[in-house]
């Protein structure tokens, strides 16, 4: 194996990691939430600055913390997409950099490869595998027979599960991200609210989420107009369990449909607690193992770009220096880059 230095700079978390044949030994991440708190959502142009102002502090931070020097590493590797456009772009020049100073290969990683084998760190995937990829811009199903081997078998038709998550924690005056202060109102209310259950016209495992957001930002309204206080913690308590039911119900589907032998949870709304008791129950019993990332794997860090890095290094997976960033990149084009 070999030593990977990893940035990832896709959205708000400046971040660098470094791992020496599996072992991670330097994970550093510097966190924009406090700056983009106030606008209620990233700002994409105030992030792309601050990642490049924090970048070679973070790096520098995680060489130090590692003890290994930029002329040690084997391999740079990189969050190539999707994310946001000028964010990304920090990121990759700063691989390119290192990589062309260092005279060492360039691995472009996609962000959600990422939060999938970010679930090694704590135990060996298992295929086939059905990966449950629920973040702020992201909401997929994921089925994988084998290592790097992607293919989506549903999705959002709409808005990403944690995007609605925040978008309704704003209409309940709750501060951003949303998902924790929801999750947490969600234990201490109780399922009072009506709330439409989405129809999907998609494919099978597809999932919507605009009309659950727009229903609930209209009933709010309603209840504001009418003179009468909105329940926090059942408003709360009634969309989560639709929001997540949802998911819940066609990932169950789908493991069950596609026989697979493992089901992973990765992205930042997996770290939701109603998410992993459902999937920890409904899984009981059916021979399906399940494995939930650590809280720390749920955020964006550079350790999960390296543990990707590590098996597209094995497979001499390089990319040239003219390598560009793709903001949509789709995760089944991973290992087709360089083809
Ligand atoms: O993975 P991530 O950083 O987003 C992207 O990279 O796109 O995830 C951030 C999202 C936010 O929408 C946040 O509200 C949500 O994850 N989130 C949660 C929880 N913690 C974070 N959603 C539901 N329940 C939580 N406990």
């Amino acid at each position: 194996m070999a030593k990977i230095l990893a940035i990832e700079s896709s959205c708000d978390e400046t971040a660098v990691a470094i791992v020496d044949d599996g072992k991670l030994l330097a994970n550093v991440v510097a966190t924009q939430i406090a700056v983009h708190e106030k606008f209620g959502g990233v700002m994409p142009e105030i992030a792309s600055r601050l990642h490049a102002e924090n970048i070679t502090v973070v790096l520098q931070q995680a060489l130090d913390e590692s003890g290994v020097s930029l002329e040690d590493i084997d391999a740079f590797a990189v969050t190539r997409g999707p994310g946001l456009i000028g964010c990304l772009h920090v990121g990759l020049q700063a691989a390119k950099t290192l990589a062309m100073l260092y005279d060492r290969p360039l691995i472009p990683v996609h962000h959600l490869a990422g939060h999938i084998y970010a679930n090694e760190y704590i135990g060996e995937l298992k295929f086939p595998l059905l990966c449950v990829v629920v973040s702020g811009g992201n909401t997929e199903l994921v089925y994988m027979k084998g290592h790097m081997d992607f293919k989506i078998i549903g999705r959002t038709q709409d808005d990403a599960v944690g995007e609605c998550f925040d978008k309704v924690a704003r209409v309940l005056g709750l501060p951003y991200p949303g998902g924790l202060p929801i999750d947490q109102h969600a234990k201490k209310g109780r399922h009072t609210y009506n709330l439409p259950h989405p129809y999907v016209s998609g494919g099978k495992y597809d999932v919507s989420y605009s009309g659950l957001k727009t229903a609930v930002i209209n009933l709010v309204h309603n209840l504001k107009m009418k003179g009468e206080s909105v329940n926090v913690d059942d408003m709360a308590r009634s969309f989560e369990d639709v929001a997540i039911g949802m998911i819940v119900d066609k990932a169950l589907a789908a493991a069950k449909d596609y026989q697979v032998a493992q089901v992973v949870l990765a992205g930042g709304v997996s770290a939701n607690s109603y998410l992993r008791e459902q999937m920890k129950s409904k899984l009981e019993g059916t021979g399906i193992d399940l494995v939930l990332p650590p809280l720390w794997c749920t955020t964006d860090n550079a350790a999960m770009i390296a543990k990707v890095g590590e098996h597209l290094y094995e497979r001499k997976y390089f990319a040239g220096l003219d390598l560009g960033v793709d903001p949509n990149w789709k995760i089944d084009e991973q290992l087709t880059l360089l083809d």
